[in-house]
């Protein structure tokens, strides 16, 4: 059993630096990348406050495909250009979207999304998944949350 207690009063790099060091220690020795995305989605979920949907699109036969995640369910697949997962994906870049109705082509999986972070997962310098984060609250994610996102997604990259 893994028991993480995240603090409410934290800032947001000691939140992703404990989050980063909570993620070490579920994936550890774990070569199963569908557990490792489930106990990544629930960490995120549990670190991360104010947000509607978090989890991961995996890169599948040049599409991306849903993979573990927390939130209501969410559209399958989405082609690499299309809406934010999509172009996170091809163009391997952080997409940090304040207002999701801006952007766009943005897919609406949850209507109560109002901003979204989505970061690439590299090897080998190829896009293999992406993280995406949603929140209700428009504006909800920064600089320092697209930061701590990346440190996450280069960790883990070769566990999932
Ligand atoms: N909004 C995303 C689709 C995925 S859901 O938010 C879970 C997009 O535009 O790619």
């Amino acid at each position: 059993m893994f028991d993480f207690a995240p603090d409410p009063a934290q800032s947001k790099p000691e939140l992703y630096r404990d989050l980063l060091s909570a993620a070490r220690g579920v994936t550890a020795d774990e070569r199963d990348g569908v557990a490792n995305m489930a106990n990544l989605a629930a960490l995120i979920w549990q670190y991360v406050p104010r947000l509607n949907w978090a989890g991961f699109y995996r890169v599948v036969a040049g599409e991306l495909v849903l993979g573990p995640f927390i939130g209501k369910p969410a559209c399958i697949r989405i082609a690499f250009g299309q809406g934010v997962c999509g172009a996170a994906a091809a163009s391997g870049e952080t997409q940090l979207v304040p207002d999701v109705h801006a952007f766009p082509g943005h897919i609406a999986c949850d209507g109560a999304s109002r901003s979204e972070l989505v970061v690439p997962v590299v090897v080998a310098g190829r896009v293999v998944a992406v993280i995406d984060l949603d929140s209700p609250e428009p504006a909800r994610f920064d600089a320092e949350d697209a930061a701590g996102i990346e440190a996450l997604a280069k960790a883990i990259a070769g566990w999932i």
